[in-house]
């Protein structure tokens, strides 16, 4: 069975996304968060699903600022992985970002080479949000947009994270 669909989540796919993200989370990969976070963050929230309806694929768009949003927990199911999955999760995604008008996403990965074939670059330091956008950012308590502004405490989830950017 290789055929999937993409959709928006909803709220009954929340404990589905988690157990995606669980191993991903304990390696490191991907950043674990509280289940009240998921479903707050809901509306951000794409998933895939095989032709059972099991959740099968997942991620997120993050808006950050005027022009900029994030791509996060990007997850593809291991036995569904190099099927296509993330590709239309991800384009998904960036069509998201342009319909709410954002010019620019951003994503810290390991998979360099995926995001390289949607467009993505590796980002020059700093180099994505001038100094008054930084302060404003710096008032998030977003763990992501810390992560993205590379703050000390966050150092330790960042290490080995390559930090990519696409512009519309
Ligand atoms: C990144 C990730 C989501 C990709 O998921 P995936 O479903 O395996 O991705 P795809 O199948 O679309 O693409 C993977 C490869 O399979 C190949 N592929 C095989 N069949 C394919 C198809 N039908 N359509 C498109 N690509 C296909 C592609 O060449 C692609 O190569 P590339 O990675 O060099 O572009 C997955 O590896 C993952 O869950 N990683 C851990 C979490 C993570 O790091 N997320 C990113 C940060 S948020």
């Amino acid at each position: 069975m290789t055929s999937f669909t993409v959709r928006r989540a909803r709220t009954s796919d929340v404990k589905s996304i988690r157990a995606l993200v669980k191993p991903l989370a304990n390696d490191r990969v991907l950043l674990e968060k509280e289940a009240v976070a998921y479903y707050e963050n809901l509306q951000e929230f794409f998933v895939a699903e095989d032709e059972a309806g099991a959740v099968i694929g997942c991620g997120g768009l993050h808006v950050m600022w005027e022009d900029i949003a994030e791509v996060r927990t990007l997850a593809t199911d291991g036995a569904w992985r190099g099927k296509g999955v993330g590709h239309q999760i991800l384009d998904r995604l960036l069509a998201e970002a342009r319909e709410l008008g954002v010019a620019r996403v951003f994503c810290l990965t390991f998979e360099v080479d995926f995001f390289l074939r949607h467009g993505f670059s590796v980002m020059e330091e700093q180099s994505a949000v001038d100094p008054e956008v930084y302060s404003e950012l710096l008032r998030s308590t977003d763990e992501g947009v810390a992560e993205f502004l590379d703050l000390a405490r966050v150092k330790p989830n960042t290490l080995g994270n390559t930090r990519m950017i696409v512009r519309f």
